[in-house]
């Protein structure tokens, strides 16, 4: 029976403020086994590829109350990824099988809990899609564009870090709905993807701007009916004031407070009463019943080639903890996805 010995990315300590690589040494484990025991009703799987999620850095703190655990110090980090069932004593999988959900920042792991995995159908289009466009991120940008803002035609939509995993497909789906879109992102190369790749109208970088509000007000002289908020901090206090009556803000996610000891106040939030303004957030994992319509919905865009999707893709685990804390600093151009094996 194959005995091999596991790599794995370890949590070293709590982290405060900026992640370190060194926060996230990979280890080599003991021996793991590459066959479940006789009345085992876990999964063993080979990991493929991992996703890199903003979400993961909360988790690297000690935190309570919040709606992910924080990870052990010491043990192997866990997250989404695409991996191949090597054994099964779950009825629904077999060895074989693709499945995309939780599993460890590791080579092999055992997931103990496989009725959240879900398994690929469909594989005419690339693995590593189920980290990004056809998984949590993709059903993130449908949640939180189609059901959270119910967009028109016509209406005018505000992505920021829109060249990223979700905000990307935000900005493509405001264009299908038939809306004017503007989005914000670090770099030249990034705002040159979204107007010239993504099919935004509209896009700036939001470091080279000295007075965010200006910049919004240069691009949406009408102002701004739909707001999707992945940012957070300055950017939505430069907002509120540019919101047209009766807008909506999807509070998907606030990035630029992640890493701050204490978070960013917004001074203007009087807006959201004058404008009748409704905010609201959400998180992806309680609308995952929603995702076998997401699929019937993005698949044949796909296929079609109506609508595009960049990854920015690394290989190896050990490129695994750069790649991740690039994350908050810009340095990934379009979904972060780690290549742990292939196939
Ligand atoms: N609610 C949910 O269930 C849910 C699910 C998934 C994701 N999210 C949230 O959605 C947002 C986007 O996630 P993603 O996976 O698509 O990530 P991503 O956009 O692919 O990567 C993160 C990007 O955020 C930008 N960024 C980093 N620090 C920043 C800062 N201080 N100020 C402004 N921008 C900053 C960077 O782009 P620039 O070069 O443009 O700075 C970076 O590339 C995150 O806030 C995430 O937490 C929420």
């Amino acid at each position: 029976m194959e005995e091999v010995r596991n790599h794995q990315i370890v949590l070293k300590h709590y982290v405060n403020g900026f992640p370190k690589e060194t926060d996230l040494p990979l280890v080599t484990s003991s021996t793991i086994r590459l066959k479940l025991p006789e009345a085992s009703t876990a999964v063993l799987v080979k990991n493929l590829y991992l996703s890199c999620d903003p979400y993961l850095r909360g988790r690297m703190s000690k935190t309570q109350g919040s709606y992910f655990n924080s990870f052990t110090p010491g043990s192997p980090i866990d997250g989404l990824g695409v991996a191949k069932v090597i054994d099964s004593g779950h009825p629904n999988f077999k060895k074989g099988d693709l499945v995309w959900g939780a599993t460890g920042w590791e080579e092999y792991s055992i997931i103990k809990t496989p009725d959240a995995l879900f398994k690929i159908q469909d594989t005419n289009v690339p693995l590593s899609y189920y980290t990004g466009i056809l998984g949590m991120p993709g059903l993130t940008a449908y949640v939180g564009f189609y059901d959270i803002c119910a967009p028109k035609k016509g209406e005018y939509v505000f992505v920021s870090a829109a060249a990223g995993a979700v905000g990307q497909l935000v900005g493509q789906f405001a264009k299908l709905s038939g809306c004017y879109v503007v989005g914000s992102a670090g770099t030249k190369e990034k705002v040159d993807l979204l107007k010239n790749k993504f099919g935004f109208d509209e896009a700036f970088n939001y470091k080279e701007e000295q007075d965010l509000d200006a910049a919004l007000k240069r691009y949406f002289p009408n102002g701004i009916d739909i707001y999707f908020e992945n940012v957070g901090g300055k950017m939505l206090e430069a907002v509120l004031p540019n919101m047209r009556t009766n807008g909506r803000i999807s509070a998907c996610g606030m990035i630029s407070q992640y890493n701050l000891e204490q978070g960013e106040g917004v001074r203007n939030l009087s807006h959201i009463v004058g404008k009748s303004l409704r905010m609201q957030g959400f998180i992806v994992t309680n609308y995952f019943h929603m995702y076998s319509k997401y699929m019937e919905m993005i698949m044949p865009l796909i296929k079609q080639g109506k609508i595009c999707y960049i990854e920015d893709v690394v290989e190896g685990l050990e490129s695994a903890p750069a790649a991740l804390i690039g994350l908050f600093s810009g340095r990934n151009v379009g979904k972060q996805v780690v290549v742990v094996a292939r196939e």
